[in-house]
Formats: C-alpha cells, sequence, structure tokens
C-alpha cells in the first residue's frame, strides 16, 4: 500500500498552503497526462508562454481558495 498523495488538506501556514495548491495543480496534470516523456517534451513550451504561465496561475488560485477554506483561512 502506497503512502496517500494528499493525506489532509490541513497545513501550518498559508504559504505551505499554497505549496499544496501548486501540488494539486500538479496532480491534475500527472493524472490527465501520465507519460513522463510527454510532460517532460511540454514543459519547456508553456515555460516560455505567458498566456499559459498566467493560466496556471489561475488554476494555483482556485486550489488555494479551496485549501484556505479547509484552513478556516488560517485564523486563530
Ligand atoms: C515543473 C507547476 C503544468 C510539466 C514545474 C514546476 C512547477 C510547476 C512549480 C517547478 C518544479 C521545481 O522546479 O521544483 C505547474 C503547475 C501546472 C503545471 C501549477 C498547472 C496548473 C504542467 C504541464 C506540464 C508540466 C501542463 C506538461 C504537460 C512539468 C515538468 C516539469 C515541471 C516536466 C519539470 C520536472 C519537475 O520539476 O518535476 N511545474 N506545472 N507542468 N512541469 Fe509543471
Amino acid at each position: 500500500m502506497t503512502a496517500s498523495w494528499l493525506p489532509s488538506l490541513i497545513t501550518a501556514t498559508p504559504e505551505e498552503g499554497f505549496d499544496l495548491a501548486i501540488k494539486l495543480s500538479r496532480m491534475a496534470v500527472k493524472k490527465t497526462q501520465p507519460d513522463d516523456e510527454v510532460r517532460a517534451r511540454l514543459r519547456p513550451v508553456y515555460a516560455e508562454d505567458p498566456t499559459a504561465l498566467v493560466a496556471i496561475s489561475h488554476v494555483v488560485a482556485a486550489n488555494f481558495q479551496t485549501v484556505a477554506a479547509a484552513n478556516g483561512y488560517w485564523r486563530p
């Protein structure tokens, strides 16, 4: 039994929450395109495409909303 890649949405800080939002976003890509070679080939393409980078920021922002809500916005 392999360890879960997503054991919890709870994070200690907002910054860790943002990292989790990036992880969620990247996992969506990985599960959609499981071929490592294909993803490696496409990496340099999106890395220099400003429109793709803005789109990526949007996906991460949407996931960050979920993580922040799950963490009660890290309010004390
Ligand atoms: C690397 C985020 C979409 C393929 C990275 C890195 C980040 C990132 C932060 C740098 C990792 C590091 O240097 O430690 C994202 C996000 C995405 C996304 C948030 C979507 C919302 C994609 C897509 C592809 C892709 C669409 C290809 C189909 C790769 C590959 C690397 C990489 C091959 C380099 C290998 C690695 O460092 O693991 N990505 N990415 N990513 N990304 Fe993406």
